[in-house]
């Protein structure tokens, strides 16, 4: 597997990543059934996101605990952890962190967009730099990833042009700027964000460091 999980020193935090179908441990009763009547390829997505969630939790010292879904479908973390998931059809991903106020993750196979959907996805400023891959699947993750974090936060939903990323591919970095008009989202400029791609996948983190 050439896509590995990114290589950051952060504070107190753990990641994951495995191809979807590895065996990552048992699930907890509650988390089976959440997905009971779940297809077969999301019970597989599902059950080998929440057992990296679950060594990341121990890798921290934490006990590991059944992560459930909220109304909103974000995941509900155990007290003192912040943390995000998320699958693509080869793998899936768990960053767990015991320090960050917010941390989200992304993973995506390249051409995940057609360009037709580009004017919904990307700023005029992203579209002038952006044209093709794996940019244009690395600016559409980091959006995935900056929700992620920004959502469970804020309790705001923010829309895909409301959020603008410079993308450093060979720095594996990128930097967002909120260009929406909603005041408790405007801490999305204080993300920080890595990106890491190989022949067929792009992986995004972003997160807060704490006050
Ligand atoms: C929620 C969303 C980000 C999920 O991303 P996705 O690429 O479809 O799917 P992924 O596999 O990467 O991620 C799924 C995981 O996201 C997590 N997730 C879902 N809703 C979430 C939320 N509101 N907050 C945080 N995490 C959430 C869940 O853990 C889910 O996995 P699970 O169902 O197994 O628990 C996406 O469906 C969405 O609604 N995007 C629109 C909003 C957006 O991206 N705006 C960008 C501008 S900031």
């Amino acid at each position: 597997m050439a896509l590995r999980p990114l290589a950051l020193e952060l504070p107190d935090t753990a990641f994951g990543l495995a191809s979807v179908g590895a065996n990552t441990g048992e699930l907890f009763a509650d988390e089976l059934r959440s997905v009971r009547r779940a297809v077969a390829g999301r019970q597989a997505e599902f059950a080998t996101g929440r057992g990296l969630a679950h060594r990341a939790m121990m890798a921290l010292g934490h006990p590991a605990r059944a992560i459930l879904r909220a109304s909103d479908r974000a995941p509900i973390w155990p007290s003192g952890l912040t943390g995000s998931l998320s699958h693509c059809r080869h793998y899936a991903v768990a960053a767990v962190s015991r320090s960050l106020p917010a941390i989200g993750v992304d993973i995506e196979c390249l051409h995940r967009l057609s360009p037709r959907t580009h004017a919904a996805v990307f700023t005029p400023c992203e579209r002038s730099r952006v044209r093709e891959e794996p940019e244009a699947t690395a600016v559409f993750s980091a959006k995935e990833a900056v929700f992620k974090a920004i959502q469970p936060l804020t309790r705001t939903n923010p829309g895909f042009l409301d959020a603008e990323i410079e993308l450093d591919l060979g720095g594996g970095r990128f930097r967002v700027a909120y260009v929406g008009s909603d005041t408790a989202t405007r801490c999305m400029n204080d993300l920080r964000g890595a990106v890491a791609v190989d022949a067929g996948h792009v992986l995004t983190l972003a997160w807060l460091t704490p006050a």
